[in-house]
């Protein structure tokens, strides 16, 4: 039902059940936020967001508050003002003092705050015990000394990935964001994700760094420095980087990593091509004995943690193909870098990823990794700076690795639903002999966390479905283990609408941006040549070269996994 209240003394409409944060976001009305996240339970309690409402002697805080007919509100009033300036003068009265070596320093909103309300020397000076960062994760560096307590990150694991590996422990001012078990987040159910980093407000979360890893492997004259880029990447860092649209990026950027000291450029939809011959093979054989179905994807690493850690007794539904990062690798130290006359010991391979899980992935016994580092996009992004690259002054030039080719049914694992749109495309080959006669699935594009559809290949419907967010894979989990049984394949990713919003992404979640990094890869889709794994030419040399057919002896022991009953950290 719609009504009209007054907000500054102006008229404006709101509708029931809405609350006073939307109506003011939506009359273009800004009151600054902190603990609130869009689409979350509110929990009010940085009290940032306080308005007056006349006839209410408190504050009220706006995010949490419903709108009611009778209300007049102000939203910039002296008094509110000051309530705003002391919770952030008392914030920072617990705060270190290292904004200049603070890595998001210029991006952090606690600093953005502080000055938008004036806050510019230290008021209140609180003597907080020293606490220990967490550093016992491969892929998440945690540290409480920057927490303010907003816990938008406990939101976030607990209602977008599902797993509350964080929340609140002890009370009062002893109170902190931390393990159950204290222990640090390698002892807990955390899949690495890293969405927790995305909505941190601070830097209290943060991927672990190996970027100084990788520029002193470009120092050492005595290794062959390769990289790999996700798919995500070029579509993430054009705006970053300035460059300007129209511009080939992957072109520049393989560009960029020669002239820093990268021998070879690779694109890691060349080992999502790989994954794909595999995983479309592992699917047949299973439909074909009717055992072990639904397939469960395992491209996304924190996927399979949740299952090994969580769910183990679904263990034998995920495929065994190890990730196109983990494939990228193991093929050019295998073949790729002897073809050059580099023995493979001497390659260091890096990984550039939107994601911090494959930074966990690629150091987990398990995977049995070539890869020897994983950066971030973001990590990518201080690297380009650090190295002194000028993408806007930077020629596109013929590099070592021009030739490196990949299918775009490689470039759409980047978005849900990808991977299972480029594996639907290879398992109708291979089961009939003939192409999808339309290779684009609808059904699987889009924004939705949770997608249907069924495919004819031959006689046979083939049930799939795509989900994304984590904790939207519980209810189909469910549905299973009630019975339903139509399902062939399931692709399931940690982040919200895949890796193009993973943990390792900059920090610009807009969904406008999500939106344009997923259009991106379904344009290159739609433009390319070479759409599905089985007709890239690459593909079919290292078929004919070294593994022989998808699922070969040879390929089972380099590119599969042999899942332990709990993940090794
Ligand atoms: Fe409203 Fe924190 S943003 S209480």
């Amino acid at each position: 039902m719609l009504f009209t209240i007054e907000i500054n003394d102006q008229k404006v409409s709101a509708r029931r059940g809405e609350t006073i944060l939307t109506v003011l976001n939506r009359s273009g009305i800004r009151v600054p936020t902190l603990c609130h996240l869009n689409g979350y339970t509110p929990t009010g309690s940085c009290r940032l967001c306080v308005v007056e409402v006349e006839g209410i002697r408190s504050l009220i805080p706006s995010c949490s508050a419903p709108v009611e007919e009778w209300m007049k509100i102000r939203t910039h009033t002296p008094r509110v003002l000051k309530a705003r300036r002391t919770i952030v003068e008392l914030l920072l009265a617990n705060h270190p003092d290292d904004c200049f070596y603070c890595d998001r320093s210029g991006g952090c909103e606690l600093q953005a705050l502080a000055d938008e309300l004036n806050v510019h020397e230290r008021k209140y000076m609180n003597r907080r015990k020293p606490v220990q960062v967490d550093r016992n994760c491969p892929a998440i560096e945690r540290n409480p000394a920057k927490c303010i307590l907003c816990e938008r990150c406990i939101r976030v694991c607990d209602e977008m990935i599902g797993v509350s590996a964080i929340e609140i422990i002890g009370r009062g001012n002893k109170s902190q964001i931390g393990t159950g078990i204290n222990k640090g987040l390698n002892y807990t159910a955390c899949v690495k994700c890293g969405q927790c980093i995305m909505v941190c407000p601070t830097n209290a979360l943060k991927e672990k760094t190996t970027f100084p890893n990788v520029v002193e492997a470009l120092n050492n004259r005595e290794l062959y420095p390769v990289i790999q880029f996700s798919p995500t990447v070029p579509v993430s860092i054009a705006d970053e980087i300035g460059i300007k649209p129209g511009k080939d990026i992957m072109t520049l950027l393989r560009t960029a990593m020669q002239r820093i000291g990268f021998k070879q450029v690779f694109d890691s939809s060349f080992g999502a091509d790989i994954n794909i011959m595999e995983v479309a093979a592992e699917l047949a054989q299973r439909i074909k004995t009717g055992e072990n179905l639904p397939l469960f994807t395992s491209c996304c690493p924190a996927w399979v943690k949740y299952i090994q850690d969580t769910k183990p007794e679904y263990k034998g539904w995920l495929s065994t193909t190890k990730s196109p990062q983990l494939i990228t690798g193991e093929i050019f130290k295998r073949y790729f870098a002897p073809l050059a006359g580099i023995p493979g010991e001497k390659v260091f391979m890096v990984s550039v990823m939107p994601c911090t899980a494959k930074k966990y992935e690629s150091v987990n016994e398990q995977s049995k990794s070539e890869v020897d580092a994983v950066i971030t996009t973001r990590e990518l992004l201080k690297m380009i700076r650090m190295l002194g690259i000028d993408f806007t002054t930077l020629e596109p030039e013929q590099t070592a690795s021009s030739n490196n080719i990949r299918s775009s049914a490689g470039v759409l694992f980047g978005a849900a639903g990808g991977a299972l749109e480029g594996i639907l495309r290879t398992l109708h080959f291979q089961l009939t002999g003939e192409e999808l006669a339309n290779y684009k699935i609808p059904e699987l594009r889009g924004f939705k966390g949770r997608k249907e559809g069924k495919i004819m290949i031959g006689k046979t419907a083939i049930g799939y479905a795509a989900i994304s967010g984590l904790a939207n894979a519980k209810s189909l989990m469910n549905e299973i283990k009630a019975g339903r049984n139509d399902l062939h394949i399931i692709e399931i990713m940690a982040c919200p609408n895949g890796c193009i919003n993973g943990g390792g992404q900059p920090f610009d979640t807009s969904e406008k941006s999500i939106r344009s990094r997923m259009k991106a890869l379904h344009d290159t889709d739609d433009t390319e040549l070479i759409r599905v794994a089985h007709k890239n030419p690459l593909v079919s040399e290292i078929y004919s070269r070294l593994l022989g057919q998808p699922n070969s002896e040879l390929s089972k022991e380099l590119l599969h996994i042999t899942y332990a009953d709990q993940p090794p950290v």
